[in-house]
């Protein structure tokens, strides 16, 4: 089996029975905010889109290039669609003129062609990526590859049962917007930063643990970020709270917790995985080209200024009544809305400025007002979430008809925020389904989850907690870690005051705990 290096989470994955190309990205995403690092554009894309099937594992749009898709990949390939609960995903490669579909089962082996053998977990809660991510598992003629991308499965078991795998690839680096867009002194942005950092490798070290295959790529990130305003998310200074390692810091990390057998592929490396050995060679030195890391990024800035330039002048569209129109498209949700109505449980203002982000002046105010179910403008009223962020941005945003903001302005990074209390998942779950069909679902999800009775136990220290975590449902005999009166989860960290069972990250998700009677 052959895996060439096509960039960020992107592979193709070569047999004999054929060739599957995964999440080819190579346009900016989010605003022009995020770009692949290393610089994929100069791959021979003719070629490499030249394939029998094509994996496209979610909509996020690092995963999903429309332009890319369209211009590079061969119709005739077969897409390996995962079974989500919208039709979103196939609507929008049909659009593009991909006709043949392999609708795949989650969790069930599909035999194609040749021998070759494919699974697709499919992930669907609200939370999960554009409501839908989803892993990739591949095998053939006896070896066998996990595409974990940036999935969050609670465990690996469902792979593990189908036999040893070979080569593992997963996400290890940040791709998300906290802390850094928080209103915080700096100090504590680093801190936060920090604490998300660590935990990323230790989620990181987890599945790798779990799945124990004989090679780990570290892909699915993390993205460069070119615009001038952006340039500081980068990890070239040395800042420990920066979320976005690179691949040559996993492999640092990774060596520190004994791991060997890291693989790095840059956009062009190519390993020849067989069962009992590896080969990869690359375009260039590998640890060359991080050691020259921020040159490259200088080299590519410049490049791609034009690019950004031309993406900037389309976004103002300042004919459009912002209020007007976020109110005939928010309000009829709203009023649908029960349970991320009632979860965010309190009005959320955007200050919209005269620039394309947070700085420049405040040209316009609105209230998206959750318990009053109205769109207006600001009042002068104490609000839960507070965003800032350029005007032409949300009226490019309408102007396009986006019905998901977080797989657009949130991911762009260009906005600041600042919150009264917890994080609250269910503000970003409403803000990307700004559509019917999404809100449906995703109410739909959180009423069968609510009401889910979870009456399992688990013993973690002196403490006797329900088994599965309020928040995804991670299993906590495994990821929870119980100190002193505070349990963490270890899939995403987040931490429940065991005596009164309260959430310390997020509103809502009471954990049912009682202290072991010895
Ligand atoms: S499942 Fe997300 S923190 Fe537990």
């Amino acid at each position: 089996m052959r895996i060439t290096g096509t960039g960020h989470a992107s592979m193709r994955i070569d047999t004999a029975a054929g060739s599957i190309l995964c999440d080819p990205w190579v346009n900016p995403a989010y605003f022009a905010s995020w770009f692949p690092f290393p610089d994929n554009s100069l791959l021979d894309w003719e070629t490499l889109g030249d394939v029998d099937y094509l994996y496209v594992s979610h909509l996020h749009r690092d995963h999903f290039d429309a332009e890319h898709l369209k211009r590079f990949i061969s119709k005739k390939a077969t897409v390996l669609l995962p079974e989500y609960p919208t039709s979103q995903l196939e609507d929008e490669l049909r659009d593009l003129g991909f006709t043949s579909f392999l609708k795949t089962k989650s969790d069930e082996v599909h035999e194609l062609d040749g021998g070759l053998k494919v699974m697709i977990q499919a992930l669907i809660s609200p939370t999960d990526g554009p409501i839908g991510d989803s892993s990739l598992w591949v095998e053939y003629d006896g070896i066998r590859v996990l595409n974990q991308n940036d999935a969050r499965p609670t465990d690996l078991t469902r792979f593990n049962e189908l036999g040893h795998v070979h080569a593992h690839m997963l996400q290890f680096s940040g791709a998300i917007w906290y802390p850094m867009v928080y209103e915080l002194p700096e100090a504590a942005k680093t801190a936060f930063g920090k604490q998300k950092r660590d935990r990323q490798f230790d989620r990181t070290w987890r599945y790798i643990d779990d799945l124990k295959a004989d090679h780990v790529f570290p892909i699915a990130g993390p993205p460069c970020f070119l615009d001038d305003t952006l340039w500081k998310f980068n990890d070239i200074f040395g800042d420990e709270g920066n979320i976005f390692p690179d691949q040559s810091v996993f492999m640092a990390e990774y060596a520190k917790v004994g791991g060997t057998n890291g693989v790095v592929l840059l956009p062009g490396s190519v390993s020849e995985l067989s069962a009992s050995s590896i080969e990869t060679s690359h375009p260039t030195d590998v640890d060359e080209f991080f050691a020259n890391k921020q040159a490259h990024l200088e080299e590519m800035r410049e490049r791609k200024a034009p690019v950004i330039a031309a993406e900037k002048a389309s976004w103002r569209h300042p004919e459009i009544d912002v209020l007007g129109a976020l109110k005939k498209r928010i309000e009829p949700l709203l009023e649908e809305s029960i349970y991320m109505a009632q979860g965010v449980g309190g009005p959320v203002r955007f200050d919209l400025t005269d620039s394309f982000g947070p700085d420049g002046e405040v040209v316009e105010s609105i209230v998206v007002d959750f318990p009053g179910k109205q769109v207006r403008p600001y009042a002068d009223e104490k609000v839960r979430y507070r965003f800032k962020t350029g005007r032409a941005l949300i009226e490019h945003l309408i102007h396009i008809d986006e019905g998901d903001w977080v797989n657009s302005l949130f991911l762009s990074c260009r906005f600041s925020a600042a919150r009264i209390g917890q994080y609250n998942e269910y503000v970003y779950a409403f803000f990307k389904c700004l559509s019917e069909e999404r809100l449906q679902y995703a109410e739909g999800w959180y009423d069968e989850h609510e009401k889910a009775v979870e009456a399992e136990d688990t013993v973690l220290g002196d403490w006797t907690v329900q088994r599965r975590c309020p928040h995804l449902k991670a299993d906590l005999s495994r990821f929870g870690m119980v100190d002193g009166n505070v349990l963490t989860c270890q899939l995403h960290g987040w931490k429940f005051d065991l005596p009164s069972g309260r959430c310390l990250t997020s509103v809502g998700h009471k954990i049912r705990a009682e202290k072991t009677e010895n």
